[in-house]
């Protein structure tokens, strides 16, 4: 590894810059309640409801859940959130799990995010601005896969390209992206409101007929859900790079999760006053049925919103997932390339590149459904460790400072509700995917050993650092203070 020294030689503009290189804050609160909420309505609540209703059987049942999936990422987020103020760097569970737990599970959790959790949340909602886009042109007649994939992957090279440029670019776009998409949803909602003027009122008569009960099915509709919701931990990845984080993380959660958690039941409401639950079973895009019954002609006003939602929510995910990978590189726990920043555009532009690169080989075998429920258990499994680091900082270390406090029954609640979203799957509908999962994620303790433990580091890797190094125009960055 070559160090900022060494890299100034090289190049007289550098000199001035990289003098302590580090990413600047520059996400105040209006862009951290958009990277939150910008992040979380993405494919989901476009694309999930009519999984929900299928899991539980019911129109009432499917609110319920997802008010409850609302409630849970409240919970979880204002965990965070104490998290957040107490470790005031980024990269979110990663550096949680490092700080309160342990360096293994932390290595553990930035191998399969960075390899896998990540990367495959950005293929697939990429797959679905795609499918969205296409569909477009191919009204008639069906969509060749081929061009899906292949506008999955120009849609991940053009974020690519967006958030290695600069960091307010990255989020000027969030921030556009989801005041669209909220307009977008207010117009579903508003819809919804004028059907139930109407008189289209039968989803609150015997609203839970046919409910399926069983601790399987609801924890696989909180699966779904779930992804709707997911991205509210995004805030806690990026916050050396966010203003005043004592105030604004918090002040951020609470905007932002209650009006996502509001819209989505409104949204939920507005689809089942216009469609019968078996209507809404048999569609393929929840929202586009809606908007042809509701919209007639201006369907292609939800096209269009899905489209702008599910890129600002992939840009999100690529933003705060690109830091994640970032920071576990900076411990030690990548390869040195991936902790280093541009020299004069200040982003992490070597793990973005990675991250895409991860991404578009996902594009190729992935499909939505499957993406979402392996996502979810992952992602459920070490959010539940995430906070049971909370719980033990909170009883072993009760006088560290702490600007935000959380009530201790919150975690413990989100803790609950992890172990049962990660057992109930797997005890009442067992898949082999999980098990994979579950391999691949220890699979990660056999490069613990050499390449952590022993910091097994051979030559010829060393040199291909230096040679990326000026290839990119990257150099080593120090630490948010
Ligand atoms: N909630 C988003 C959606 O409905 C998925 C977000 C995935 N990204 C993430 N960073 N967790 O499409």
């Amino acid at each position: 590894m070559i160090n900022k020294e060494n890299m100034l030689s090289d190049d007289e503009k550098v000199t001035q810059k990289t003098e302590n290189l580090h990413l600047r804050r520059e996400i105040g609160l209006v862009s951290a309640v958009s990277l939150i909420a910008g992040t979380m309505i993405g494919s989901g609540i476009f694309m999930s409801p009519q999984w929900v209703l299928y899991y539980v059987g019911s129109p009432g049942a499917s609110l319920l859940i997802w008010a409850a999936c609302g409630l849970l990422a409240i919970l979880g987020a204002l965990s965070y959130a104490e998290l957040g103020t107490v470790i005031k760097e980024s990269g979110g569970e990663y550096i949680y799990i490092l700080r309160n737990i342990g360096s293994l599970p932390a290595f553990l959790l930035a191998f399969t995010s960075v390899m896998v959790v990540r990367p495959a949340s950005i293929a697939g909602i990429s797959l679905s601005f795609a499918e969205y886009v296409v569909a477009s042109f191919y009204q008639d007649c069906p969509m060749p896969q081929v061009v899906v994939k292949c506008t999955a992957a120009a849609c991940v090279m053009v974020l690519a390209i967006i958030n290695c440029l600069n960091v307010r670019l990255a989020t000027s776009i969030m921030n556009i992206f989801t005041a669209a998409k909220i307009l977008v949803l207010l117009v579903i909602i508003a819809g919804g409101m004028v059907l139930l003027a109407k008189g289209n009122t039968q989803v609150l008569q015997n609203s839970f007929e046919n409910t399926v009960t069983g601790f399987g099915p609801i924890g696989v509709a909180f699966y779904q859900g779930l992804w709707s919701y997911d991205g509210w931990n995004n805030l806690n990845s990026v916050t050396e790079e966010l203003k005043n984080p004592e105030v604004n993380l918090p002040r951020a959660v609470m905007i932002a999760i209650p009006l996502v958690t509001c819209i989505y039941l409104l949204a939920n409401i507005s689809y089942f006053a216009a469609m019968t639950p078996s209507e809404l079973l048999s569609t393929d895009a929840v929202a586009i049925s809606w908007g042809i019954k509701v919209l007639g002609t201006w369907t292609w006003i939800i096209s269009l919103g899905v489209a702008l939602s599910t890129f600002g929510s992939a840009n999100g995910t690529f933003f705060s997932g690109g830091r994640v990978c970032y920071v576990a590189a900076r411990e030690g726990h990548l390869p040195d390339i991936l902790s280093m920043a541009h020299v004069n555009r200040l982003t992490p532009s070597p793990a973005l590149i990675f991250t895409t690169f991860i991404s578009l080989i996902m594009i190729i075998p992935s499909d939505f459904s499957s993406i979402v429920n392996l996502f979810s258990f992952t992602a459920w499994l070490f959010y539940g460790i995430t906070i049971s680091g909370l719980l033990y900082i909170k009883i072993k270390k009760p006088d560290i400072p702490r600007p935000y406090k959380v009530p201790i029954i919150i975690p413990i609640i989100v803790l609950i509700a992890s172990v049962y979203l990660v057992l109930a799957p797997i005890i009442f509908s067992p898949q082999l995917e999980y098990l994979y999962v579950a391999i691949f994620i220890l699979s990660g303790t056999i490069l613990y050993i050499p390449v952590v433990r022993y910091k097994w580091s051979p030559k010829a890797f060393r040199s291909i650092t230096l040679h990326l190094q000026l290839l990119l125009e990257v150099a080593p960055a120090d630490k948010n203070q």
